[in-house]
């Protein structure tokens, strides 16, 4: 379906390469019915020119603050009231830099300041560029501050390089707006809470019992809820993730804790997803004092079940709430996954594979199957980001 037609969009167009491409995609706009204002910079324009863009959006391009010869001035709060959404494509580490920290030196950068509306980035630069410490900083401070990064693709540079840095296919860049005004607002109105990340057990003041998970799939879930309008509470232990843009987050550190905040947040819940890596077990005492080494062998540490949060929230769900689990599966994954969605008393369990390559813990892809009491639905690898908001489709479909 096409929910482009009509829309006002932003067409922010830097000095790489891949704007070459930002022309296929501004056809593609344009043909589904988009209004689009081209924006560029000063070495975009070393690019493409202006004359192929104007033609093709029949729009003059803005460049410039003033146009030269008559004075005139270009109202980037204007511009960046009048856009539905914003897509810079491609995004230079230069203009990713400039957006991640308020540098408005061009008409590009602080149309971005003055817009309202939901920014998109696609980023495009050489593979060593985009792995550089600064850019993927710069990249997680956009995320942070609610820009939605449509992420590069691995392949032939124009370097001649191979790695990750090629810019999205316009196709798909097309296709990401086209869902944003899809799903709109579908969760306004509603609270969802998400835990996520692993839990520390304490040992004693410096060792813990933990797992491997780093969160991403329960932070991305945060963000596409709030993205959809819903208010999410996200109960998070510990991981090294910066804050969802919009989220309401409760750091814990426990499996207890967890289970505190998660009840706590659930009383409201109209959704609840269990994205956490609650530990299983918990040390049954915890030493005060660091435990020394000198010790020849430490006897045991005794282990006492944890909390399952899951099966306490199935426990007190009331009519109108949907509460969703995970399940990480290194075998018999459908049959443990329906057996968890039974004992839980969950109304969907999200199965994923260890078995499959880039699914699990660390990865930023995942290969899930959905699995309700209605049947089940197996989607291909995609990013977590694309994974969660496949959750979220199936959950208020
Ligand atoms: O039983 P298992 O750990 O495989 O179940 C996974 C699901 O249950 C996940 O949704 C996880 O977040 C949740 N869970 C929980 N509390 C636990 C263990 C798991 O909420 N103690």
């Amino acid at each position: 379906m096409n929910y482009l037609k009509g829309k006002h969009i932003v067409l922010g167009i830097t000095g790489g390469i891949a704007a070459y491409k930002s022309v296929v995609l501004l056809r593609l706009l344009v043909k589904a019915g988009a209004e689009v204002q081209v924006v560029i910079t000063p070495s975009g324009k070393e690019f493409i020119t202006p004359v192929t863009l104007s033609a093709l959006s029949g729009k003059p391009v803005i460049c410039d603050f003033f146009t030269a010869n008559t004075g005139e001035w270009h109202s980037h709060v204007d511009i960046g009231l009048w856009a539905d959404a914003m897509v810079v494509a491609p995004a230079t580490a230069c203009t990713l830099a400039k957006m991640a920290t308020g540098v408005a030196d061009n008409m590009l950068v602080t149309t971005y300041l003055s817009a309202k509306a939901p920014v998109f980035v696609a980023p495009a630069m050489d593979l060593d560029m985009m792995a550089h410490p600064s850019t993927l900083r710069n990249l997680d401070t956009l995320r942070a501050d609610g820009v939605t990064v449509i992420e590069p693709e691995t392949g032939e540079l124009a370097s001649h390089l191979v790695g990750r840095g090629r810019m999205e296919e316009p196709e798909k860049i097309a296709g990401a707006l086209n869902r944003f005004f899809t799903v709109g607002q579908s969760l306004l109105g509603k609270k969802v809470l998400i835990t996520a990340g692993p839990t520390y057990e304490r040992i004693d003041p410096v060792r813990f019992i933990g797992n491997f998970s780093t969160g991403k799939m329960g932070y991305a879930l945060a963000a596409e809820a709030a993205r959809r309008g819903a208010e999410v509470t996200l109960v998070s232990g510990p991981v090294a993730l910066s804050r969802p843009a919009g989220v309401h987050v409760v750091y814990v550190e426990s499996a207890r804790q967890m289970l505190e905040a998660a009840e706590k947040a659930f009383v409201e819940a109209d959704i609840a997803i269990m994205a956490a890596a609650v530990a299983d077990y918990a040390p049954e005492q915890y030493v005060g004092h660091k435990i020394k080494r000198e010790h020849d062998e430490v006897d045991s540490i005794r282990l006492v079940k944890n909390p399952d949060i899951a099966a306490t929230l199935g426990k007190s769900k009331r009519a109108g709430q949907t509460l969703v689990g995970f399940a990480l599966e290194t075998d018999n994954g459908l049959a443990n996954a329906r057996e968890k969605l039974e004992r839980k008393n969950l109304d969907m369990i999200v199965l994923n594979s260890l078995s499959d390559k880039g699914a699990g813990f660390g990865t930023d892809t995942n290969k899930i199957t959905v699995i309700t009491c209605d049947g089940e639905t197996a989607f291909p690898l995609k990013s977590k980001a694309d994974v969660a908001a496949d959750i979220i489709d199936c959950i208020t479909a």
